[in-house]
């Protein structure tokens, strides 16, 4: 047994305008969020490319999160809207992948909604702990063991 086995692995990607600072809120105004969660700032939430959620999970993630402005709110006019089709084929996917799609959410979080963001962080890391770790972790493991 690994030292990581209980550890879970979360990445939650925010992008820069508006779940960022969501985020930063939440943690100025001191709520309470558990420590499970890494998290990756970028510019919009269309800069996720679904590719590098593919690839987290391939790579040991337990959940991954992506939170952006509101539908409406991007501060690259249409860049949720994006965002918004391609997690939903991304979940598809993960689903074909063997994947549970509880892993895997899509969150709209405004620079105003601090409450909001810790939340739905909160939901989602015992989402995730309930399922456990990831199965493809678990074949990490194993190769790395072996
Ligand atoms: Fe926040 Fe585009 S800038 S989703």
């Amino acid at each position: 047994m690994s030292n990581n086995d209980d550890k879970l692995n979360i990445l939650v990607f925010t992008c820069n305008w508006c779940a960022y600072a969501g985020a930063d809120l939440a943690g100025v105004s001191r709520l309470q969020m558990p420590t499970e969660f890494r998290q990756i700032r970028t510019m919009c939430s269309a800069r996720v490319d679904p590719e590098f959620i593919l690839y987290a999970f391939k790579n040991g993630a337990d959940g991954v999160m992506v939170a952006g402005c509101h539908p409406g709110d991007c501060h690259y006019i249409g860049g949720n809207y994006r965002t918004r089709r391609r997690m939903a084929l991304l979940k598809l996917l993960l689903q074909q992948f063997g994947l549970n799609p509880k892993r895997f959410r899509l969150e709209w979080v405004s620079a105003g909604e601090g409450q909001k963001f810790a939340q739905v962080i909160n939901e989602f890391v015992n989402e995730i702990k309930e399922l456990g770790p990831s199965p493809y972790r678990k074949k990490q493991e194993v190769r790395d063991a072996g």
